[in-house]
């Protein structure tokens, strides 16, 4: 069940054979051996540095133990999985960035695609929600399709201050509180925070709330392998010991010391050749699969949050990043695509493909005398899915855009968790060779900060008034 992962057309020898021979050829920035080689000392550096990390909470690097060291853990999330399993007709999870993204892209990836709609026999487990947003009109969408009664709520944050997550809290407390009594809240809700650290953990204590402890050194976006993305999870019927199986396997496979022999560190040395001296600012995720299509999202975040940064570790002004892109074959072939085959030579494209889906799906042969339609029937969507994705990487290859497949076997518990993993070193890779620090998210203090001063937060008052002092909007700018 190895995930493959296949860079050839990133690479001099395979893009540049395919005629771009306009004034634009020097744009391709393909990568060659060479550019890999060269490169040697630093990714020796980065290697070091690395290990040097291990260890140390501090340093965030907790997530590469994650797939080995979850097995006590994952004792207790199935105990209280299948507790919540037999009592609850809905399972609702109230978080927000790397406490949703994870739990949404594994469940639509292993689950039924419809998998809310089944009857509950057939689906053998709640109902999913995934609250990710504080728009109020989906908030109160909720509660007009759940009974909070038969409602299991797990709050997620590792901050445990997280002002949408809190929110929600404070709304769904208050329904429990109002249907149950303020004794038996606790039977409907569950924690999943930091050991110490927040304000979740405090009200956790107060209320008895069953916990599940986000480990000391995991970051939000690299939490899916411990009970963040665990439990939901397991929840809903997925095998989380293959899934982290699978990582395991991934890890062992990114520990290798040759880096033409290791997966995730490879990607990572592409992508930032790719970004630093090829000019690609953009980098497109587009599976092959609608039960891959929220890995895009899940990858979104992780690489943008982690590797768009203001200043290197010295403290110095770089800028650096890459723009994260989600799309979704073969539906945006007929939006995206013109774009990415014609348009500028400032991206990367990595395809998700699979070799094998879980349903096989005929075309019935008909309109045998319309030679443009009847030529289907007699193929299978599997045929035509798979050709489509081919072609595209043919189309690509053949404008001059770097482009790069990973190819899923098939799409289970445990390629998923090799792909989680995969995508967690080619980011901390990245990251290491750009010498910034991919664990922090500076950036989204400023609005975060700015939302508390507008609500009037204590503490946040100078900030209030800096804001009310903005210059005005010009009206003549206001149509
Ligand atoms: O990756 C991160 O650390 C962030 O995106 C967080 O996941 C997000 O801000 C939510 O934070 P928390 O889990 O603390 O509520």
């Amino acid at each position: 069940m190895k995930l493959r992962y296949d860079f050839n057309n990133m690479m001099v020898e395979h893009i540049d054979k395919n005629g771009q021979n306009s004034r634009f050829r020097n744009q391709v920035g393909a990568i060659s051996k060479g550019d890999i080689e060269e490169l040697m000392p630093m990714i020796e550096r980065a290697r070091k540095s690395l290990s040097s990390k291990w260890g140390d909470p501090s340093k965030m690097l907790a997530w590469t133990e994650l797939p080995n060291n979850q097995k006590d853990i994952v004792e207790d999330i199935l105990a209280t999985s299948k507790r919540v399993r037999k009592s609850f007709d809905n399972f609702v999870v109230l978080g927000i960035g790397g406490s949703a993204l994870g739990p949404i892209a594994v469940h639509q990836a292993i689950r039924h695609l419809h998998y809310n709609d089944l009857p509950a026999g057939e689906r053998g487990g709640p109902r999913l929600f995934i609250e990710d947003n504080v728009d109020p009109e989906r908030m109160a969408a909720l509660f007009d399709i759940i009974d909070v009664a038969k409602t299991c709520f797990n709050v997620i944050t590792k901050s445990g201050s997280t002002s949408e997550t809190m929110s929600q809290l404070l709304i769904v407390f208050d329904k429990l509180k109002k249907e149950l009594g303020e004794k038996l809240v606790s039977s409907n809700l569950i924690a999943t925070t930091d050991s110490s650290k927040g304000n979740l953990i405090k009200i956790a204590r107060q209320y008895q709330l069953k916990t599940f402890i986000i480990p000391d050194g995991v970051g939000g976006r690299f939490s899916e392998l411990c009970p963040v993305g665990l439990l939901p999870a397991a929840i809903c019927g997925i095998d989380i010991e293959q899934m982290l199986a699978g990582a395991a396997y991934m890890e062992e496979l990114c520990r290798v010391g040759d880096v033409w022999k290791n997966p995730g560190w490879m990607s990572g040395i592409l992508s930032y050749i790719s970004m630093t001296s090829k000019g690609k600012n953009i980098h497109v995720v587009m599976p092959y699969a609608d039960s891959l299509r929220y890995m895009a999202d899940w990858f979104a975040q992780l690489w943008g949050e982690s590797l768009g940064k203001k200043h290197n570790i010295h403290g110095e002004v770089v800028h650096v990043g890459q723009t994260p892109v989600k799309a979704l074959g073969v539906t945006d072939q007929h939006s995206q695509v013109q774009l990415y085959t014609e348009g500028p030579f400032d991206k990367v494209l990595t395809f998700l493909g699979v070799d094998r889906y879980r349903n096989n799906y005929p075309i019935p042969h008909g309109f045998e005398d319309i030679p443009e339609v009847g030529f289907l029937g007699g193929h299978t969507l599997n045929e035509l899915i798979q050709s489509e994705r081919i072609a595209t990487e043919y189309a690509f290859t053949k404008s001059g855009k770097l482009n790069q497949t990973i190819i899923l076997p098939e799409v289970n518990e445990f390629t998923i968790g090799e792909l989680i993993y995969f995508f967690e070193v080619q980011t901390a890779v990245c990251g290491e060779l750009l010498g910034i620090d991919a664990y922090n998210q500076p950036g989204v203090e400023e609005g975060k900060n700015a939302a508390y001063a507008l609500l009037g937060r204590q503490g946040f008052e100078a900030k209030r008034a800096e804001i009310d002092a903005r210059p005005h909007k010009n009206d003549i700018f206001i149509l």
